[in-house]
């Protein structure tokens, strides 16, 4: 039986939570490998909302270890804050059931307050951050800045670490005429939660070691989505962490070997939050029923979020990139009362056509999709749970769909109730 790692497919929000927590069953280890608290995942179970950002989405289940790789960028407060806001909910996190890898980079505030900085500098030109400092974070991890978990162990060496950092950002702050952090006072703050983050905190390269030779199922969560990719995404409309599947070995301390299948969520439109290229985005009266049907607003920051038709192009290139074995197609219960529905086949660009999208940003904004059209099929599809109760137009849907990206829909999600998923082929048995 393999592992699975589960990954968006486009510009995230595309359900991963809800299809983590599904899966979870199955597994007895779910690992966050990349990104921060700027993820945001929202589960339903029996009407039961639970929004998460930085735990990974197994941990509302019993008897399951919920680990956050030293891919993970931290904010300390943020972290103890989720956890408080959980225990509420009934959800216990405890160091049995929850661990985070020693080597994580804390995002601290100067980081926050930098991305902050940055985004209201740029005006028109901003990338629409979640405003959490995870750039910044991550380029203080890349220049070997950054403090790690561990480094709350001992004051000495938290000093000197500080000490190496404030350096960096006070000189940078000094030239912006921005308040100067002072090391003692962040010192101060960082001591006194040091034992209640350094309970947490694990060799998770090792622990994952020995579940692997337990014969431990271990499902990989990904955050954001394959188009927000730092290398392959719509840079520099992108986040600062690699969101592919292959990171969920770097970002874990696991060998590429144990990762298994590939699970790519993919939404039966697109939604992008923030800034940057949408070929298919639609800014009329359509885009504006997607967004209220599939209530398309951020978790994190409550923005709303831009809706459009599913694009093939990018999906079909998202899928040759990471290696994306099938897809869980979310979201089909949005789509219900069109009459017609449409899917990007391809691109045109000054006369031209593509078949995948130009690396430039520039020509990203340019160019224009083509179409292919699909009667709508008006009826209900929310919460259907078997594959034969779907209406012929939406399984036609779906197969043209499947056959123009390349990858086989193996789930269907068809409402935020984690029980409304149609299993086709199941990833942990293939
Ligand atoms: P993630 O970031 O990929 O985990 O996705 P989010 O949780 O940010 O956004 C997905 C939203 O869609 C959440 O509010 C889910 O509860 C909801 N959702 C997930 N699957 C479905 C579905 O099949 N149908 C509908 N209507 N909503 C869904
Ligand atoms: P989940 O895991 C959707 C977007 C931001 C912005 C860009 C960079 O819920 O799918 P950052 O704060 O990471 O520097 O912002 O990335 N973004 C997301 N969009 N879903 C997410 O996570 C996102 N995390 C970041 O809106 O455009
Ligand atoms: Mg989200």
């Amino acid at each position: 039986m393999k592992n699975v790692v589960v990954v968006g497919s486009q510009w995230g929000d595309e359900g991963k939570g809800k299809i983590v927590d599904w899966l979870s069953s199955q597994a007895d280890i779910v690992v966050r490998f990349q990104g921060g608290h700027n993820a945001g995942h929202t589960l339903v179970i029996d009407e039961k909302v639970f929004k998460l950002r930085l735990l990974p989405s197994g941990i509302v289940r019993q008897g399951k270890i919920s680990i956050l790789g030293n891919g993970v960028v931290i904010d300390p407060w943020a972290l103890l804050d989720e956890i408080k806001e959980i225990k509420k909910q009934g959800i216990d996190v405890n160091p049995e059931n929850f661990m985070i890898s020693e080597s994580s980079s804390l995002i601290l505030p100067f980081h926050q307050e930098m991305d902050e900085i940055r985004e209201d500098a740029a005006g028109v030109s901003k990338i629409g951050t979640t405003r959490r400092g995870i750039g910044p974070c991550y380029e203080d991890k890349v220049g070997r800045r950054a403090i790690r978990v561990m480094d709350l162990r001992s004051e000495s060496n938290l000093n000197d670490r500080l000490e190496n950092v404030l350096q960096h950002h006070n000189a940078i702050r000094k030239g912006l005429k921005k308040k100067i952090f002072k090391k003692i006072d962040l010192k101060k703050r960082l001591l006194k939660i040091a034992p209640e983050i350094l309970k947490f905190a694990q060799p998770v390269w090792l622990k994952l070691d020995l579940y692997k030779k337990e014969r431990k199922k271990i499902l990989y969560e990904g955050a954001q989505g394959i188009l927000l990719d730092n290398d392959h995404g719509t840079y520099p409309y992108v986040t600062s962490s690699n969101t592919v599947p292959a990171m969920a070995a770097t970002g874990s301390g696991s060998s590429p070997e144990t990762i298994g299948y590939i699970l790519g969520i993919t939404k039966a439109y697109t939604t992008r939050v923030g800034s940057g290229p949408f070929p298919t985005e639609l800014k009329n009266k359509i885009g504006e029923n997607l967004g209220r049907r599939g209530k398309e607003f951020g978790t994190v920051t409550a923005r709303k979020r831009r809706c459009g038709w599913f694009d093939g192009v990018l999906v079909r290139q998202t899928i040759k990139i990471s290696g994306i074995n099938g897809i869980a197609l979310t979201k089909l219960d949005v789509l219900d009362d069109l009459d017609e529905i449409k899917m990007c086949i391809g691109y045109e660009l000054d006369g031209k056509k593509l078949d995948y999208l130009p690396a430039v940003s520039e020509e990203q904004f340019k160019i224009k999709p083509i179409y292919q059209s699909f009667p709508g099929w008006k009826t209900k599809t929310q919460g259907i749970r078997i594959l034969k109760d779907l209406p012929e137009n939406a399984k036609k849907y779906i197969y043209a769909l499947e056959d123009f990206v390349g990858a086989k829909v193996s789930s269907i999600s068809t409402s935020p109730e984690r029980e409304d998923t149609i299993l086709i082929e199941d990833p942990f048995k293939i």
